[in-house]
Order: structure tokens, then sequence, then C-alpha cells
């Protein structure tokens, strides 16, 4: 990897601290985000060109603040810190931190001074992002202000012998129009970085390190057709070849074509060793009779770790078993002490069950945006590049009840239709997520002359960032208009669609 130039995050476990990151990487240098109580020897062996220092939700004169190693501001490495970064600082280095009697939040007016060579190239006057209770009500010697608001005397501050800075507001966020360029003005003014993080020189490095790990032993690689599995074999194979196998299992709860679409970018576009399994049967008699969601999702889980398994022992011991870890997974696994933790639901603990090696993970150290680029740039197709989440236990918990082939035969149907239309309407790149349910109602309708009893599908469609909260999307009526006819007229057993207007919270983005 060409990223010789690093920039080390603290973290203090400010719900900002991933996006930092990924603005430090948008400026073309590689960044990690580290634990705030990283020992020295650890930053040195690192070697950073810049440190950030995040904000976090706790008091720096707490009993429990989180401080780091204090000796950090003797590296002579610059340093950024921000928010309570800042304030942490001037904790340390004997300036004044005090409590405001009210919070300021939102975007404010903040005075600067643009001799600073943080805010180099600024108008005197910009808005940024404030969220603080604290403030530094006076800098440590040697310190200079170089920002203030109407309720914070000291919103900036900067010592140019040490190379030490601190800003009160958050640069990381969009509400901070200009952010980036203090972020900018850091990296190349202060920490003197030239900028050598790109996604082809990614490629090549990350081809070349896999080759010497595994030189020609064997690797296997679980491939679901999701966007991360599909990058990381593809990698893995531009540097083993035929020394990659895959397995795909096909367990019938994919979508429409879904199971060709993927075995043929696969096998045809990059001639990687795969194998196919159609499990549909096992899966579905499995399936019989359950109606419950966490019993489906149990279910699911286990047979696929199952089938694996069988089909893993076929191929007999491999060296290698490739995992498509992205780096939130590994912040959000427990490195950093962030308050936002997401829930992990995937199918899988393959590792436990697959007699390997060692696991290679390709894709460890980068973002969910960097994971796509990287597909394009691998030449992957921009449909499956962009797919939209798909749950491990597929159609099972968009099928209410019990699952049947020919009730996912409908959804199938249904579904394929309505991706079709946002895809018409381009409205496929602004809605994150969106599929037909196929509810367990039945209701009365009238079809020519004749009464029905038939199927209703919902519709489900969400606009969100983390997946973790999300509103309902407001597609617009023409578009559900020409989706609602096609369906009823093209799909047999279905004589009613309805619309999902609830947001998340309170209603989950699935149905089950
Ligand atoms: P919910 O329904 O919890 O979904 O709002 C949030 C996101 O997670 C996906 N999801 C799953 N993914 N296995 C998965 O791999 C699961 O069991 C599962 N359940 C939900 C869902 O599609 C959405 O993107």
């Amino acid at each position: 990897m060409k990223n010789n130039e690093l920039i080390l995050i603290l973290d203090f476990g400010g719900q900002y601290n991933q996006l930092i990151a990924r603005r430090v990487r948008e400026c073309n240098v590689y960044s990690e985000v580290v634990p705030f109580d990283i020992s020295l020897d650890k930053i040195k062996e690192k070697n950073p060109k810049g440190i950030i220092f995040t904000g976090g939700p706790a008091s720096c004169y707490g009993d429990d603040a989180p401080k780091c190693d204090e000796g950090i501001f003797d590296l002579g490495i610059p340093i950024l810190g921000i928010c309570y970064g800042m304030q942490l600082m001037t904790n340390v280095l004997g300036g004044t931190v005090s409590r405001a009697e009210k919070r300021e939040y939102g975007t404010t007016d903040v005075d600067i001074d643009n001799s600073s060579p943080l805010f180099k190239g600024f108008d005197s006057k910009n808005g940024f992002l404030m969220s603080h209770t604290d403030f530094v009500s006076s800098v440590p010697d040697g310190f200079r202000n170089i920002a203030y608001t109407d309720s914070c005397p000291n919103a900036g501050m900067e010592n140019l012998e040490r190379n030490l800075f601190g800003i009160q507001f958050h640069p990381e966020v969009n509400n901070s129009v200009n952010g980036i360029f203090v972020i900018r003005n850091f990296l190349y003014n202060i920490c003197n970085c030239s900028g050598d993080w790109q996604i082809s020189s990614f490629v090549d490095e990350t081809v070349n390190k896999l080759k010497d790990k595994i030189g020609d032993k064997k690797v296997l690689c679980a491939l679901s057709g999701g966007v991360d599995s599909s990058v990381a074999a593809v990698l893995v194979s531009k540097a083993v070849g035929k020394n990659l196998t895959c397995i795909f299992l096909d367990h019938g709860l994919l979508r429409k074509n879904e199971g060709d679409e993927v075995e043929k970018i696969f096998t045809e576009q990059f001639d990687i060793n795969l194998i196919r399994v159609n499990c549909k049967e096992r899966f579905l008699s499995k399936l019989s009779g359950v109606v419950d969601p966490e019993a489906k999702r149990k279910i699911i889980g286990e047979e696929f770790i199952r089938v694996f398994e069988e089909e893993a022992k076929k191929i007999g011991t491999v060296d290698f078993l490739v995992q498509g870890t992205i780096y939130p997974d590994v912040i959000e696994s427990g490195l950093g002490k962030s308050s936002v933790i997401k829930s992990h639901h995937n199918v899988g603990g393959l590792p436990d069950y697959v007699d390997f090696k060692e696991i290679v993970e390709p894709l460890r150290s980068l973002f969910k945006d960097e994971v796509r680029k990287t597909g394009l740039e691998l030449g992957i197709p921009e449909n499956l590049v962009f797919r939209q989440p798909f749950p491990g236990p597929g159609l099972a918990i968009r099928v209410i009840g019990e699952v049947t082939d020919d009730k996912l035969d409908i959804l199938k149907e249904a579904d394929s239709i309505f991706r079709e239309e946002i895809a018409n309407a381009e409205l496929h790149k602004s809605i994150n997520q969106y599929f037909a349910v196929l509810t367990n109602l039945k209701s009365v309708g009238v079809m020519g002359d004749e009464r029905t009893y038939d199927y209703t599908i919902a519709l489900r469609a969400v606009e969100t960032t983390d997946f973790m909260t999300g509103v309902w999307s407001k597609i617009p009526y023409s578009v559900l208009e020409k989706v609602s006819s096609r369906i009823v007229n093209e799909v047999k057993h279905v004589n009613r669609v309805v619309y999902d207007i609830t947001s998340k919270p309170p209603a989950t983005i699935e149905w089950e």
C-alpha cells in the first residue's frame, strides 16, 4: 500500500470519529482511528505525519475522563485537537477549561484569524458546527487565540513552535461547509503531507502484498454476491488466480436472477474458480412450517454454515480463508470507545467451521465508499458495486409467515418490478434500501368480472446513512402508481399493493 503517510486519529469517543478518518482520506492522506490510550512506543512505531484528537462526551477534568499519554505533546508530531481534544490539550498543558451555563449547539459564525496556517485562505467569518458545554477559558502558555464566537472566547488556538492546534468546532461534518479545508490545511500546511493515498495504488499494493503473503498456497472464500465479499474475492484472485476457490451458496432466498448474475460475473468476467451450491430444497425443507422471524434467521444461519462446511471439506485443508471485513467493523468491534455500536447480524461465523490456517482480510482498512471505489477500479460492474444491502437470511425475512417456493416466486417477481421502476425513475441512488415484502395477508379484489382473494404486497423504501435510523422515502405518486399497477397486472396471486410509510424507529427496515 502506498500509504507511507499516516495520520493517527485518537478516539476519545465522539460520534464523528469515523467521519474524521474519512475526511482525511478524502484529502488523499491515509488515516487510522486508534484508541486514545495508545502507547507512545506504538505511536512512534507507526510514525504518523500528524495526530488528530477527536471530540468526545466526557469533561476533561472529570474523574473518568479519557486521557492520552501526556508525552504525546513532546514527540514533535503536529497535533490537532477537536472539541474535547482541544480541551484535553488545554487541560494537560496548563490552560483552563470551564463549563458554560448553556450548551452551544448548531452552525455558528466563527471569527477566525486567517494568518494561522490552519485557516490559510479562509474568510474571517465562517459557519462551523459547535456542539459543546465545556470550553477553553484561557489557553495554555505558549498558545495564542486564533478563533472565537459570541459565546466561546477560544474557539481555536495554536502553538506554532510546537505545532499544536486546537479547535472547538467540528470541521468534519457537512454543516461546517468549509471544514474540509481546515483539515486539508492541517494535513498539507502543517503536517507537510504530499497526499499519496489513492485507490489505484491501494489496489496495486494490496495485490502485491497478497502475492507475498499467500504465494502458491490455497485460499477459500465464501462469496455472498454482496459488495464486500465480491471485492475481496476479486482482489485476492488478482493476486493468486486459480489458487482461490470461491464457494457461493444459492439457498434460493436470493432476488430474481441474482444467483445466475453472480455466477456469470465471477466465472465469465473474472475467470474465478467458483463452486455454486444450489441448495434451495435443503433450506426450504428446514424452513417448512417455521413462522417466527428469529427462528428463520437461526435456521438459515446454521444451515448456511453446515453446507459451507460440507463443501469446504470436499476441498480439504486450505491455507487461507478470505473475509470481507471492512474498517467500520474493525472500529466498531471494540477498538475505539465510541458510544454508537452497530448491531451486526450477518449469517456466518465461518472461521470456526472451516479447516484453514490463517484469515486474509484485504479490505480491513477501507470504508464502505472506498470498498466501492476499489470494486470499480477492479472492473466489477456498477450494479454489483452499488448494490443495496441485502440481509443474509435473504427473502426468507421478506416473506411473512411460512416460506414456500410459491410465495418466494411471487415475491421475486414483485420485487423485481419495484426495483426496475425505481431504476427507471432514477431513484436508485437516492434511496438506500428498497424492496417488496410478501405480507401474509389475503384480501378481496376484483379483476375483470371476477372476485379475487389474493396476497397483499407491501413496498418498503428508506433513506438512511447508517441503517440504524432512517426515514421512509417520499417516492413520487406517479412511480408508486406504475409499480402498483404493474405488480397487480403482472404478478399472479397479488391483488393489492400498499406502501409502508413508517420510519425507523419505531419500525425496523425489514418487516421481520
Ligand atoms: P433492520 O430491519 O434491523 O435492518 O432495520 C437494518 C439493516 O440490516 C439488514 N438486516 C440484516 N442483515 N442479516 C443481515 O445480514 C440479518 O438477519 C438482517 N436483518 C436485517 C437490513 O436489510 C438493513 O439493511
